[in-house]
């Protein structure tokens, strides 16, 4: 992907900054597109994953609606052009001017986490004069097989509510004048590799729609939220995630009542791969053990490698010398400021070019401004020429 060329012309910008290539985002997209379409499933992009302007346009343009966790988001998928009703809202912690955002304009559902939620939910409904459409996030138990801290849908997270709360909640949500039952909502975890976990996904959820079945109660919406993985190990190999897999797991295991409408809430999937951090060599230190690559960039742009150990593949874009080992590490005043332990990079000098890559996904919306760090820039592949 980062050609001599491409790399020549980056030279110009001051890093570190995020590059995000445009093109790849469209490819990416249009393979949603094609793998989904088929089945009828509509997919709301997680704005969480990456809340850049110009990317929102891309996704919105390719028809996608916004899963936001915020009111900010909401806000901000608004003013991106995403219509109220394409628009839900999750999070264990809704604010009542959050609630009441999402009200005024109409949104198309609230994913509520608990029986207060509920509550709240239903008089600011009221006060509003309005309906709220209302989807119950159901725990499943079900391990997603990921990081610990990107596992959310066991028993012992506090995301969702749990089966045995299942008949009080729906009884409840009947009863509540200003509350509309409209479906159930699943999000189990982040970065799921593992297709088997989606099987176990769906068989839960068909003994979850039973339930509702049996008491007769109409759900015209499921929502089975997002997780699916990206390689971050082969970025350059698999630029573009299998959602023909993903979506033909589903259609295949999922029992589904006649004319239910099916959501699901991707993030990474859409956005990780086509953006990458690019950063410059400061310096290179020879430690007692190590040799260190000290970056321009650190945990405060990206901070996945320090919070969940996780790989990010690094190219040195400007040498092509011999390999060496080295600890990437950034210039942050934390032992956790690294991208990578051990890694093999062509001869690394002061001033070489480095991509951290995968890192559209969770990178920029993450940076923080710890140590007074500037804010990060951005640089888009459709203006580098
Ligand atoms: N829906 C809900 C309710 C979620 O909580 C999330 C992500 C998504 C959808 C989108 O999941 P995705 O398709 O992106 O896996 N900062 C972590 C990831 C946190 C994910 C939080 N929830 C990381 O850098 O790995």
């Amino acid at each position: 992907m980062f050609t001599p060329e491409l790399t020549a012309k980056l030279q110009k910008y001051s890093t570190p900054f995020y590059y995000y290539d445009l093109a790849l985002l469209r490819q990416t997209l249009a393979a949603l597109k094609s793998a989904a379409s088929p089945h009828g499933y509509r997919v709301h992009y997680a704005l969480k994953a990456n809340f850049d302007a110009r990317l929102l346009g891309i996704i919105r343009e390719h028809g996608l609606g916004a899963d936001c966790v915020s009111g900010n988001e909401v806000q901000k998928a608004l003013d991106c052009g995403f219509p109220a009703g394409e628009i839900v809202f999750a999070g264990v912690g809704k604010s009542d001017p959050e609630i009441m955002l999402g009200l005024q304009n109409g949104i198309r559902c609230f994913n509520c986490e608990s029986l207060q939620e509920l509550e709240v939910i239903d008089g600011l409904a009221g006060q509003a004069g309005r309906t709220a459409p209302v989807a119950l996030r159901i725990n499943p138990d079900v391990d997603a097989h990921t990081h610990q801290y990107i596992t959310t849908g066991r028993e012992e997270n506090k995301f969702g509510i749990y089966y045995s709360e299942l008949a009080e909640m729906v009884a409840k949500v009947q009863q509540f004048p200003h509350l509309k039952l409209e479906g159930i909502h699943f999000h189990i975890g982040s970065q799921i590799t593992d297709i088997a976990v989606f099987q176990r996904l769906s068989r839960r959820v068909n003994e979850i729609q039973r339930w509702f079945r049996e008491r007769e109660i109409a759900l015209p919406l499921l929502n089975l939220g997002g997780g699916l993985g990206i390689d971050y190990q082969h970025p350059d190999a698999r630029p573009v995630p299998d959602f023909a897999a993903y979506f033909n797991t589903f259609a295949e295991y999922l029992e589904l009542p006649a004319g239910q409408e099916v959501h699901f809430e991707l993030g990474r999937a859409l956005v990780g791969q086509c953006g990458s951090l690019i950063s410059r060599v400061l310096y290179i230190k020879q430690g007692r053990k190590t040799r260190f690559a000290i970056l321009d960039a650190g945990m405060t742009e990206l901070i996945r490698p320090a919070l969940y150990q996780a790989h990010h593949q690094i190219d040195n874009l400007t040498s092509r010398d011999e390999a060496l080992t080295y600890d990437v590490v950034g210039p942050v005043c934390e032992t956790a400021d690294f991208f990578a332990k051990g890694a093999m990079l062509p001869q690394t000098r002061r001033g070489d070019l480095i991509a951290v890559r995968s890192a559209g996904a969770y990178g920029a919306v993450m940076a923080s401004r710890y140590n007074l760090r500037p804010e990060v820039g951005v640089v888009y592949s459709d203006d580098v020429g």
